[in-house]
């Protein structure tokens, strides 16, 4: 278990340039949990998981992870923390060195590194043939999921994931996200701006504002206070919009759900409406796409 307790943050204190990024913020991930934490940019997301990993220093609260402070230096072994682009941190020759780097820092045996190698591309769709190249021969989201690799290789009992979509292409995207999100799995804590992926993904959303925690709750109790996400400068999901537009009071997390809630609510189907398109005058050329 994580237990987070009146943590606040402030950079450059002291300083004509002091900037307070958290403020007395408190929350617990259980075990088995994926607990998502959103917000706008700058509202503190990064700084907190910064702090949960032992990357920064804590200046007032605690963390304590599984009953260890994060100051300890025994926590790294429990907790993998992948940056939002972590593809920028390869630095071995070979992929099968840069995802075996935790590992054998771990003091392993190269048996049972090799073996957690081949476990850990497999887990981020990377072909095996890929082990000898260099990670600077790879595409961008090649050389990410190698990062990734890197850190399911350890198999932190704690997975923080900040933003682990960013730049990926879509069929990419659900690739990374299905193979680190299907059990077994860690316990994640997810940073996302993306509340399409919070209402699949995520058990608990914790929503960051300037550095404050205005909600903690499930995802479907979040997306039935709207004016926590304007708050928070956060968009509802699509299938949320769709019911708005709609003119339903109701919270969905999947379009199968809003397909029986609009059922439900006697309203003509959305996909059985005509489409008007706007005449191809060329006057509104994005619309004809
Ligand atoms: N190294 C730093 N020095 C000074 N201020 C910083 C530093 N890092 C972050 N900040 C400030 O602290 C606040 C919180 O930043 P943080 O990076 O935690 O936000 P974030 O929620 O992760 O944003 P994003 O969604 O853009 O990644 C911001 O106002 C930011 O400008
Ligand atoms: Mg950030």
């Amino acid at each position: 278990m994580i237990s987070v307790r009146n943590v606040g943050y402030t950079y450059m204190r002291g300083t004509p340039f002091e900037k307070t990024a958290l403020k007395n913020i408190s929350f617990d991930v259980a075990d088995g949990e994926v607990v998502a934490i959103a917000g706008h940019t700058g509202s503190g997301k990064s700084t907190l998981i910064q702090l949960m990993a032992g990357l920064i220093d804590l200046q007032s609260g605690a963390i304590e992870i599984d009953g260890l402070s994060v100051a300890d230096g025994a926590i790294r072994r429990k907790v993998g923390i992948v940056f939002q682009y972590p593809e920028h941190q390869l630095f071995e020759e070979t992929v099968g060195d840069d995802i075996a780097f935790s590992p054998r820092n771990f003091g392993l045996s190269d048996e049972e590194i090799s073996a957690r190698v081949t476990e850990a591309m497999r887990q981020v769709g990377l072909d095996a043939a890929l082990k000898s190249s260099s990670p600077f021969e790879l595409s961008g989201g090649q050389r990410r999921r190698v990062a990734i690799a890197g850190i399911l290789a350890f198999k932190p009992k704690y997975l923080i994931l900040d933003e682990p979509t960013a730049g990926l292409d879509p069929p990419a995207k659900e690739n990374l996200l299905r193979n680190l999100f299907d059990k077994p799995r860690a316990t994640i804590i997810l940073v996302s701006h993306n509340m399409d992926d919070i209402a699949r993904l995520a058990d608990r959303v914790i929503v960051l504002a300037q550095g404050e925690n205005i909600f903690t709750g499930t995802p479907r109790q979040l997306f039935a206070r709207q004016e926590i996400l304007r708050r928070a400068g956060l968009e509802p999901p699509p299938v949320m919009k769709l019911l708005h537009a709609l003119g339903i009071d109701a919270v969905a997390l999947t379009a199968d759900e809003a397909e029986k809630i609009i059922a439900r609510n006697h309203l003509p189907h959305p996909l059985n409406q005509p489409i008007t398109r706007p005449p191809k005058d060329g006057r509104s050329p994005e619309l004809d796409a």
